[in-house]
This record gives C-alpha cells, sequence and structure tokens, in this order.
C-alpha cells in the first residue's frame, strides 16, 4: 500500500511534530550535575557576555569553497570558528574526515594523507575494534593536521543501492550502522578530536538533496533510520551532530522540532551540539528554536548568515529566548571538554604514514567480500601465469569523490578524462594491486592489459591459466548512480573475457552493489569496494591467501532494479551535478517504512543476486545447538560454531528476529569468531531490545509485543536453515 503524505503529517502531529511548539531547553539527562563537562562548560559560560555567547554558534567558511581562501587564523578547511578572547577555549579547526583528513581544493600544502577504504568496506567487517581502530587512525591524522572537530560519522541507511554517497555510510541495517560507525566515531574522539555523526536524518540519496522531503511514517523512521542514528550515538558518543540538507515530512532537517528536540535532545539525552550541514541553514528564530545550535560556514554556504545579525535581532526582540542561547553555547563548550580536546590541544607533527597505511590497509583485508569462488579458484596459485586487466591496476585504486575525498599520498596516479564540473575526475591513490601481486608472488608470470581494446585483453586472457579482472564505478557525493552498471567497458570487457578463459576473477572496487550480468560466466568475484590507501596490497594478500576474506555485505546486492522498493530515482539522469540536487522530484514517500534493504527483499519474497550478510572465506563453518535465553527482558542466543575446513578463518554469524505479528526479519545481534581449522566455540549473542520492540508512537515508547517470536541463526540475511520459536511476555521501554 503506498501510504499518502497525509496520514505522514496527521501522525506527525499526534508526535508533537509538525506543530511549531516551544521545545523545552533545559537539557536533562546529564543535568545530574556529576559530568565534569556540564560542570567546566558552565564555569566557562559563567563569565562569558552574551556576545561571546553568540559568536560561538556561528562558523566561517574555513576556505576552499569555490576558491574561497582560508580566513586568518584558519589553517584551510571546512569551517573555522574564533574562539571568544579570554575565554581559554581554543578556535575550532573544523575538517571533513568521512575517510581521512580532507583539503578541500589543495588548500593546505602538505594536506595530502592517508585514506581508509569506504565507510562500506569499513562496516563489513562487522568488527567493532575494526572500526574504532579506523577512527583512531583519522583521529590521531587530523590532530596532527591541528584539527579539533571532524566532519565524519555517516550514518545514513542505503534505502537505495545507487545512492551517490553510500559509500561514505555503512549500509542498509540501523543495528549494524549504528555500531559500526558509533565505533568509529569513539576511536576519533580518543584522540581528542570531536567526530560528527551526520546527516541527520533521512539523507539517504543525492538527488534534490538540498530541497526534496523525505516523507515517511514517523514510527517507521523510529524503527530504521532514526534508530541508526540512536545506536551510533549511544555507542559513539559524538560530539556533535550535523543535520541534513533535505526536508523531513515537509521541514528542513535543520529546522524540524520533532528531529532535533523532540528525538534527539529529549528522548535521546543527546548533550552535544547540532551543526549545519554547508548550506542547510534556513532561519535564524526557526532553526535555533526547532534545535539547530550552529550555523557551519555561514558567511559562504548559506542564503543568508542566519545566526549572526539575524539571530542577534530575535534575541533583542524576544523571539528567542536568552535560555536557549546559553542552551546553544553551554552544549558546544560542553563537548570540547567532553572529548578533552580544551586541555589536549592538537600538536602539528608528521603523520605517521607508514603505520597509518597499514590501518587502512587491515581495514580492507577485512572488509572485502568475497562473493563467488567457483572450483577453489581463489587463493590464487603464487607461480600461475596471470593475466591482470583493466581498472588502472597497474598503477592504483579508485575513490568515491566529494567531501570524504582525501588527496592521495604520493599524488594522484590517473590524469582524466578532465571532468570540469564537481567533483572532477575520479581520484586513483598510489597503491597499485598489480604491483602489490607482483610483489606477494615473485614466482607468478604476471601481464597487465588495460582493458581498453577488449581483443586485446581476450589475447591476454587467452594466454593465462588465470586472469584477474579489475573493474570499478566511481560514485561521489552530490549525484546518485544513474545506473547499477560498473563503469565503461567493463560488463562488456568482463563478459569477453570470461567467454575466452572461464578461469576469471573479478576484482570490483564499487561504490555500490552494482548488476553483474556477467556474474554465473566467472569464477571468482571479491568485492573491494573503494579500497583506500593501503588497497593495492591488501587486495593481492586477499587473492594470494595471505589473509583470508571475511567482509560480509552490509548491502543487498539485487538481481535487478525493478526488484527495488523505488526502481527508478525521479530526475537521476538530469546531466547537471547541481540541477540534480536543486531542481528534480521534490518529494519521496518511503511508502515502505522501515522495511528497508534486505527487509524488503523479505516482505516481497524477492531473491536477491547476494543477500545481506553474506561472505565466503578459504575455509567451511557450520553453526548448532541454538538455544534462547530471557532474563530481565534480555534476550541471549547461544551456540556454538565450528571451523569444519583446513585453514583459519573468521565467521560471523548472525541472529536475526521475526515478530509475533509477523513483518519482516530484522537483524538483532552478530558475533565476530576467529577459529583454527578443526576449532569450535561456544557463543552468546545479546538480541537488542529494540528490534524485539515495535515504536509505539502514541505513548512515545518502544513495545515488546506478547508472543511467539521466530529466530534465525543465519550466515546471511535468506538463510533459513536453523530457526528457533521463543515466547515473550509484552513490555514497554523508554525511548
Ligand atoms: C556535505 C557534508 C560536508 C560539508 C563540508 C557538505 O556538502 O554534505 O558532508 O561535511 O559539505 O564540506
Amino acid at each position: 500500500m503506498r501510504l499518502s503524505r497525509k496520514i505522514f503529517l496527521l501522525s506527525a502531529v499526534a508526535c508533537g511534530m509538525a506543530v511549531a511548539q516551544a521545545p523545552a531547553f533545559a537539557r536533562h539527562a546529564h543535568d545530574g550535575g556529576g559530568d565534569p563537562a556540564d560542570a567546566r562548560a558552565r564555569q566557562v559560560l559563567a563569565s562569558m557576555s552574551l556576545e561571546d555567547k553568540m559568536s560561538l554558534l556561528f562558523s566561517v567558511d574555513g576556505g576552499g569553497f569555490n576558491g574561497s581562501v582560508a580566513p586568518p587564523g584558519g589553517l584551510g578547511s571546512a569551517a573555522y570558528l574564533r574562539a571568544p578572547k579570554g575565554s581559554g577555549l581554543p578556535d575550532l579547526q573544523i575538517s571533513d574526515a568521512g575517510l581521512g583528513v580532507r583539503n578541500p581544493a589543495h588548500i593546505r600544502k602538505d594536506g595530502a594523507a592517508v585514506s581508509l577504504p569506504s565507510g562500506l568496506s569499513t562496516a563489513s567487517t562487522w568488527d567493532m575494534d575494526m572500526a574504532r581502530q579506523a577512527g583512531v587512525m583519522i583521529g590521531r591524522e587530523a590532530w596532527q593536521s591541528g584539527f579539533n572537530i571532524l566532519l565524519g560519522g555517516g550514518a545514513d541507511l542505503t534505502r537505495d543501492p545507487r545512492g551517490g554517497r553510500n559509500f561514505e555510510y555503512a549500509g542498509e541495517d540501523p543495528l549494524q550502522t549504528g555500531r559500526m560507525v558509533g565505533s568509529t566515531i569513539a576511536g576519533v574522539q580518543s584522540q581528542h578530536v570531536i567526530s560528527t555523526l551526520k546527516h541527520y536524518a533521512m539523507n539517504d540519496l543525492e538527488t534534490s538533496r538540498m530541497t526534496m522531503s523525505a516523507d515517511i511514517d514517523p514510527v517507521a523512521m523510529r524503527e530504521s533510520d532514526l534508530l541508526g542514528f540512536e545506536i551510533a550515538l549511544e555507542t559513539g558518543h559524538p560530539g556533535s551532530v550535523m543535520c541534513s540538507y533535505n526536508r523531513v515530512n515537509d521541514l528542513y532537517a535543520c529546522e524540524n522540532p520533532y528531529l532535533l528536540t523532540t528525538t534527539l535532545k529529549q528522548d535521546w539525552h543527546y548533550p552535544g551540539f547540532v551543526m549545519s550541514d554547508w548550506g542547510a541553514t534556513h532561519s535564524s528564530a526557526r532553526a535555533a528554536l526547532a534545535g539547530l545550535d550552529q550555523e557551519s560556514a555561514g558567511d559562504h554556504a548559506d542564503a543568508r548568515p542566519y545566526f549572526r545579525a539575524l539571530l542577534e535581532a530575535d534575541v533583542k526582540a524576544g523571539r528567542v529566548p536568552q535560555a536557549r542561547i546559553n542552551d546553544m553555547a553551554e552544549r558546544i563548550v560542553r563537548s570540547l571538554f567532553a572529548v578533552g580536546l580544551v586541555d589536549h590541544q592538537p600538536q602539528r607533527s608528521a603523520l605517521d604514514v607508514v603505520t597509518d597505511t597499514l590501518v587502512a590497509q587491515k581495514d580492507e583485508e577485512e572488509g572485502a567480500v568475497l562473493l563467488r569462488n567457483q572450483g577453489h579458484i581463489l587463493p590464487l596459485s603464487p607461480t600461475a601465469r596471470i593475466a591482470v586487466i583493466g581498472g588502472h591496476a597497474d598503477v592504483g585504486v579508485i575513490s568515491g569523490g566529494g567531501s570524504s575525498q582525501v588527496d592521495p599520498i604520493g599524488g594522484e596516479v590517473v590524469k582524466g578524462p578532465g571532468k570540469k564540473e564537481w567533483p572532477g575526475d575520479p581520484v586513483y591513490f598510489p597503491s597499485s594491486p598489480l604491483k602489490a601481486m607482483k610483489a606477494e608472488a615473485p614466482q607468478a608470470r604476471i601481464t597487465y592489459d588495460s582493458g581498453t581494446n577488449i581483443a586485446s585483453a581476450v589475447r591476454a586472457a587467452h594466454a593465462a591459466d588465470v586472469v584477474v579482472v579489475y573493474a570499478t564505478q566511481f560514485t561521489f557525493e552530490g549525484m546518485d548512480a544513474p545506473s547499477m552498471h560498473l563503469d565503461g567497458n567493463a560488463d562488456a570487457l568482463i563478459t569477453a573475457v570470461a567467454a575466452a578463459n572461464p578461469r576469471t576473477v573479478v576484482v570490483m572496487e564499487t561504490g555500490d552493489p552494482v548488476l553483474m550480468p556477467w556474474n554465473n560466466s566467472v569464477a571468482g568475484v571479491l568485492e573491494a569496494w573503494f579500497p583506500g590507501s593501503g588497497g593495492g596490497p591488501a587486495i593481492a594478500r586477499l587473492l594470494f591467501g595471505k589473509v583470508a576474506p571475511s567482509g560480509h555485505l552490509t548491502m543487498t546486492f539485487p538481481q535487478a532494479e525493478s526488484q527495488l522498493a523505488h526502481p527508478d530515482i525521479a530526475g537521476v539522469t538530469a546531466d547537471n551535478v547541481f540541477e540534480m540536487q536543486f531542481h528534480t522530484d521534490q518529494e519521496l514517500v518511503y511508502d515502505e517504512g522501515s522495511d528497508v534493504g534486505y527487509r524488503w527483499f523479505d516482505r516481497n519474497h524477492f531473491k536477491p543476486l547476494y543477500p545481506f550478510g553474506y561472505g565466503l572465506t578459504y575455509t567451511t563453518f557450520s553453526t548448532d545447538g541454538l538455544k534462547l535465553a530471557e532474563r530481565h527482558g534480555q534476550v541471549t542466543a547461544t551456540f556454538n560454531v565450528h571451523n569444519t575446513g583446513t585453514q583459519p578463518g573468521v565467521d560471523v554469524p548472525q541472529v536475526y528476529v521475526g515478530l509475533p505479528d509477523g513483518g519482516a526479519r530484522r537483524l538483532a545481534g552478530w558475533q565476530r569468531v576467529s577459529l583454527a581449522p578443526g576449532e569450535s566455540r561456544q557463543v552468546s549473542v545479546q538480541l537488542d531490545p529494540r528490534l524485539l520492540a515495535h515504536f509505539d508512537g502514541r505513548h512515545n515508547r518502544w513495545s515488546v509485543p506478547s508472543g511467539t517470536f521466530r529466530v534465525w541463526l543465519a550466515s546471511c540475511a535468506t538463510d533459513d536453515s536453523q530457526q528457533a520459536t521463543m515466547h515473550l511476555h509484552g513490555r514497554t521501554m523508554a525511548p
């Protein structure tokens, strides 16, 4: 059924969403007085004038934005805020760092940094400790580069596998996204640098991102996208949250009281501050009263500098109470103390490139997903004749474009094709898979063909024992992928090469899931995502079995676009990236509600090409003995995992639940288990109680229904082999 927008608005009113009510300004959960960050913030603010407090609410463009230069005091980055004189607070040096520290328009002479693989790769590790290490690496590089606030921690759900920024995010499941992104945030902040959870909320597509309204039943939103943000918050405790460009149920996210105040600050007791995305502030009083605390780069990015003279006038006229200004300033200062950035201010020093690149490499080694391995074609024999074809594998690996783009250490290794429009040409990091393969297997005879001429590639394939084709899909911020196909001639190339030599392995470097019309005619497929600064060696080590693949998909790979909840994206084919962001479809009704990704496939009994949670390795595993126990409302699944093969490996058994009243299955927990050949281990997984519940919008709480729940112990979202049931008594939980 296609719910009408009217229904969303009605229920929104019931939840106190669309009405411009006066939000409560006081912060609650942390007002107990026990938190030293609160006390120190209050102390600093006590001696500040109103003018000084208001200066904290507005950052200026930091340079590199349409040719702008760094402001005095700024290092050259997304934004800068001069701390009030005599406050003892540091200036805020705010940098993008979705995957590594960014250098917009190459503004800083020494601005190259190490880049992690894409967020999807980190998420595909299902390893919260790896995600944390990844965050530590970025946080450390930020600190060594003089930055104290990072704009990294993307947690929007993949509602559409063509989303231009999916590669910055974690995937389609709220629990998985929340835990993985939250862990990266915790890692960044362990380095005394604030991490920013973004883009709050429902910024799941790039098409019309500046104007469109994502319309969704608020209850479904709490059970999907907002649950992802909620779990990321409680896992990572980010100092700031960035509200997004788009509207949500008609209201701009940065002036949406339901998102910013009712949900984030009241229900979730968030003590930090909300900053706007660059160009996402549209008002002064309305935004401040809704819960926006800081306008970002307001001198350049927004239509007006709202949080300057206009907000001052609002305060003078009583439209915005001073108490709200105090709250805004206190939230900002509190976060500075909470992550320790006042006491541990950045010390600019040389980056430890070798160590940091190894972190990126490990992340890629754990996050690449082995999708197909017919006849054990992988790992490759170290003495084989191997034809490597395409993807610029001779020089490097591709990366995603936009504000998460990192300037590669060692420079860009592929020039062209000379795209003038944002975000320019794809950037390849100088981490060559070909060179790394040669280093890994010096006895192998490895040739390279660029793949641009299919006949020449076919000749190379004929002459080899094994072929490895590298195929790319460039995606970037500001535009969704117009199709789910690999770039250029890749489909035709793979088809021709596999016909010449069926012992073909495809290594995909993509920002999104892609269609694979040649899937059944190749022997192996490794999804390497955007592999990052350590990509070359990581891929080579996986291919030759120096390390076993252990990644599992966090996104469903569909068989066709017709299987998607929204088979087409209106306006995605507009050929101008700015047209696309502003002037295409203005309203997107998410009538699939919380059934995102694999839940949509489950609900409709669609068979995907590769399901969520799927991933092969070089050994085999089995699981058995599933038992469920409930204590004080906490459900635990206990089971055994066995390595039944001959190689060490890592398994990621997943636990899904089905509620008594039906509906799609939901991931409720998982465990990553490393086992030697023949080894077994008993594992316990606690199920997140919110996945056993519905959100009750009327009473604003979670409600576990009474009845019989189904539980799947599974290797992926479509695995039905092991099931159990349990009876639970209904109960409610605070939001
Ligand atoms: C992006 C944000 C980014 C900001 C600053 C915006 O266009 O949406 O993710 O942090 O720019 O560069």
